[in-house]
């Protein structure tokens, strides 16, 4: 059972180095001014991403997709910053090699901050200077140890899922965690690993901070993104995962009472990864553990981020040029230099558009 108090969770190691602005700074000089624009008014954009060990080094999963999601969330909401996608690769890679970590979660976050001689208080960010950081710390499973094998209990949350024009979920900001917030803890309180909210219709959207996969008569079946979803990078790992397995894919608004006659659940995401649901409201789905596809995708995942399967495409940025050299996670020769992304664009995003309308 997750903790409700939060504190029996061992607290996770941290990378004691934290990259701010362009420099590399110590992570207790990581500070804002208690009056920050962040922090009152929620004006913040973040990723996570995370960093798999492999016999080849540190390996940074879809590290430019996560950039590029960054970059949108940042542009949705006017934040005007000088920084160009490599920067924030290169930043990163460099971070987990300072680190000394072999595996961890990765926190870019660019938020409004407080200009201390000219300070600005209101509604209004445009007088409040932009700051951008990236931490480090080594995460373990985030909804228990237990849960990738067994699955969770899950609860649909009576909160819903934000809507496209009120805070958009397609821009992962700070903000919208507050919605994220009351699902998470009414689940904790409840007796769940998780909630599970309704988009603002009444459809499935997602978790507090996974999205949703539903398996039916061996189809694998997600929301679509106007379901008021964030455009995952899981989601879109398995949904390619699934296209090499010759699993059958649908992107479509689904009922609630779909999630308890569904013959396997399961939830997708960075922190999460991909973790099977074992019963919703407590009513049990299928046979009250890990599904068989699944478990199939959750194999092939694993593969890949471990370095050991060749992904589908160029998802995983090695953070360590000797025991990297020669080979990319592809098998294809390397062609990058350290700092640089594997990635051409991020097909990902282009496929956010192109779904926005659904
Ligand atoms: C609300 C929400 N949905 C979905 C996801 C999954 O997205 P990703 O797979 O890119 O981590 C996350 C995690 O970041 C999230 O917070």
């Amino acid at each position: 059972m997750f903790s409700k108090s939060g504190r029996d969770i061992p607290s996770p190691r941290i990378c004691d180095t934290v990259w701010h602005d362009g420099e590399f700074i110590k992570w207790n000089d990581a500070r804002v001014h208690v009056m920050s624009h962040v922090l009152h008014y929620g004006s913040s954009v973040f990723e996570g991403i995370r960093c798999y060990a492999t016999k080849k080094g540190p390996a940074i999963f879809r590290l430019r997709e996560h950039m590029q999601r960054f970059l949108n969330s940042a542009k949705i909401y006017r934040m005007d910053h000088k920084w160009k996608i490599d920067d924030f690769c290169e930043a990163s890679v460099e971070l987990v090699r300072r680190s000394g970590l072999d595996q961890c979660y990765i926190r870019p976050i660019l938020f409004r901050s407080l200009d201390e001689e000219h300070p600005a208080f209101g509604v209004n960010p445009f007088p409040n200077p932009l700051a951008c950081y990236i931490g480090a710390w080594d995460w373990g499973k985030y909804l228990g140890d237990e849960a990738i094998e067994k699955g969770v209990d899950v609860g649909v949350a009576t909160w819903s899922r934000l809507t496209p024009n009120s805070m958009p979920a397609m821009a992962k900001s700070g903000a919208n965690y507050m919605n994220s917030q009351l699902i998470k803890m009414e689940a904790l309180l409840n007796g769940y690993s998780e909630g599970i909210a309704l988009d603002d219709r009444g459809y499935v959207s997602e978790g507090s901070g996974e999205n949703i996969f539903i398996v039916s008569n061996g189809v694998v079946n997600t929301p679509p993104l106007s379901s008021s979803i964030l455009p995952g990078i899981t989601r879109d790992s398995v949904i390619q995962i699934c296209g090499e397995l010759g699993i059958t894919v649908k992107e479509r608004t689904i009922q609630r009472a779909a999630l308890y006659v569904a013959d396997e659940l399961f939830f997708s995401g960075t922190a999460a990864e991909i973790t099977p649901i074992r019963s919703v409201d407590r009513i049990t789905i299928g046979a009250g553990g890990r599904g068989e596809i699944t478990e199939k995708i959750q194999k092939v995942f694993f593969e890949i981020t471990s370095g050991e399967r060749p992904a589908p495409g160029p998802w995983l940025t090695y953070t360590n040029e000797q025991k990297a050299a020669g080979t990319s996670d592809n098998g294809r020769p390397a062609e990058t230099k350290r700092g640089e992304s594997h990635a051409a664009e991020p097909e990902l995003v282009l496929r956010a558009h192109a779904l926005a309308a659904d």
